[in-house]
């Protein structure tokens, strides 16, 4: 196993460029199920999820290239299945179901199992594809899903699920009929999945908002794509630029991407400044507290929760952080307080004490977002801090310590002993 050794107290400075979006990536591999032929998909992040799916892919029947642009032919179908040694390592493989399910009729998906973060089922999928007429039995840890050709159907969401809006989709690019999905999620992780899928041919509207209307169509036709730049990574990175007092330049990003996190670090005193896909931020010397909730884009994302968290530990004043997406996505408290972090935890609000000077210390990281957070802690931290569970930040992050390092950190990969 792996871990970071880093010395904290140094200013972030200088310029990083952000890599392509996991979370867009993974529906946008996933969709090339849906139309044989070949597919080129360009700017994918070199990360573990990515690896996951690059497995997943030639399982069922593709075949691939290797390197950042990856080439996908599938002109049969092998095995319409995500087995679970797949599915446990990358619940997003969940996304194969929807496209295997349009394109061959049936669809073999092991149920993920548990994640730190919360329960995270899939009924919403299931429920929405069985109104569009498949067949679907839950057996031994496995989703069975038939279909001689899905209808078009009207679908409402309990709440805007992100992979949920993708799976069905996909689903209905090639059913009979029109559907309709409101409720949608409104994510742009789901609008670059739109993208792609209307360069397929499908025909879809309304993607950005919550009602996404597909008209189903014969068959869809491969094409190319540049995946969109991770806003969440862009994210880390200006918040852990604003936690170290430093002056970032965070390059190759969609800045409205980012409204809901550029708004907050606006209040906590970062000064900052959008020049076309740039971001530049100059962190405060003083952190200001403020508060947060989560929301469904375009509100403050869940996946930058925990690394804002570490930002307020700091500020002067008591900041409320309210998590309203997952129903356990407060694991890195504890590590946090282990730094010296005054933070009490009420259901799914946290209430943060700042004003407290981090010190280093050994931690363990236990998903991928509270990895970032302690990464950012131990930056900000007084001495040196011992961050294992290394392999869940390679989940979302390229080369993390490389990035971190080229702005001026003291942070080094080692095994664990
Ligand atoms: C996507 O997960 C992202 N993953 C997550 O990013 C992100 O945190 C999440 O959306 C919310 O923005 C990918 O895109 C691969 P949801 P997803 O379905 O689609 C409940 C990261 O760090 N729900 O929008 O799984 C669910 O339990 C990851 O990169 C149901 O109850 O999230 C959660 O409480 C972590 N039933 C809420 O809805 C369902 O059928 C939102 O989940 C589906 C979801």
């Amino acid at each position: 196993m792996e871990k970071f050794i880093i010395e904290g107290g140094v200013r972030l400075g200088g310029e990083v460029t952000v890599s392509g979006a996991k979370n867009a990536a993974l529906p946008i591999l996933a969709s090339t199920i849906l139309a044989p032929g070949r597919h080129t998909i360009e700017n994918l992040p070199m990360v573990s999820d990515i690896k996951v799916m690059r497995t997943l892919l030639p399982y069922i029947g593709a075949h691939i290239s290797n390197g950042r642009a990856l080439v996908v032919e599938i002109d049969e179908i092998k095995r319409p299945e995500a087995p679970y040694e797949l599915v446990k390592t990358m619940r997003a493989s969940s996304l194969v179901l929807g496209p295997l399910l349009a394109r061959c009729g049936y669809a073999k998906v092991a149920l993920p199992g548990g994640c730190t973060i919360g329960a995270r089922p899939l009924n919403m999928h299931i429920n929405a594809l069985r109104a569009m007429g498949a067949e679907i039995t839950l057996e031994h840890g496995y989703i069975e899903a038939r279909a001689k050709r899905l209808e078009g159907q009207e679908i409402l969401f309990d709440n805007p699920t992100v992979t949920g809006t993708e799976n069905i989709m996909m689903a209905a690019t090639l059913a009979n009929g029109t559907t309709i999905i409101r409720n949608a999620a409104r994510e742009p992780e789901v609008v670059d999945l739109t993208l792609y899928l209307k360069k397929m041919g499908a025909k879809i509207k309304g993607e950005g908002t919550d009602t996404i209307v597909i008209e189903g169509t014969e068959r869809l036709s491969p094409s190319t794509h540049r995946i969109i730049p991770d806003r969440i990574e862009a994210g880390t990175f200006l918040i852990a630029a604003a936690a170290t007092h430093g002056t970032v330049t965070v390059k190759g990003c969609i800045p409205e991407h980012l409204d809901a996190l550029l708004l907050k670090l606006k209040e906590i005193g970062a000064a900052i400044e959008i020049m076309g896909d740039v971001i530049h931020i100059n962190g405060p010397s003083k952190i200001k507290p403020t508060n947060i909730t989560t929301l469904p884009y375009p509100g403050f994302p869940t996946d930058l929760q925990a690394q804002f968290m570490a930002l307020l530990t700091m500020a002067e004043g008591t900041s409320i952080v309210t998590e309203t997406i997952f129903e356990n996505r407060f694991q890195h408290v504890p590590e946090l307080v282990r730094m010296g972090a005054d933070i009490t935890v009420e259901g799914m609000t946290a209430v943060v004490k700042g004003a407290k000077k981090l010190v280093g210390t050994e931690v363990t990281a236990t998903d991928l977002r509270a990895s970032a957070s302690l990464i950012i802690a131990a930056l900000a931290a007084e001495g040196t801090t011992e961050v294992s569970g290394v392999y869940h930040i390679d989940r979302g992050y390229e080369k993390i310590e490389d990035k971190f390092s080229a702005l001026g950190a003291n942070i080094k990969r080692c095994m664990e002993e």
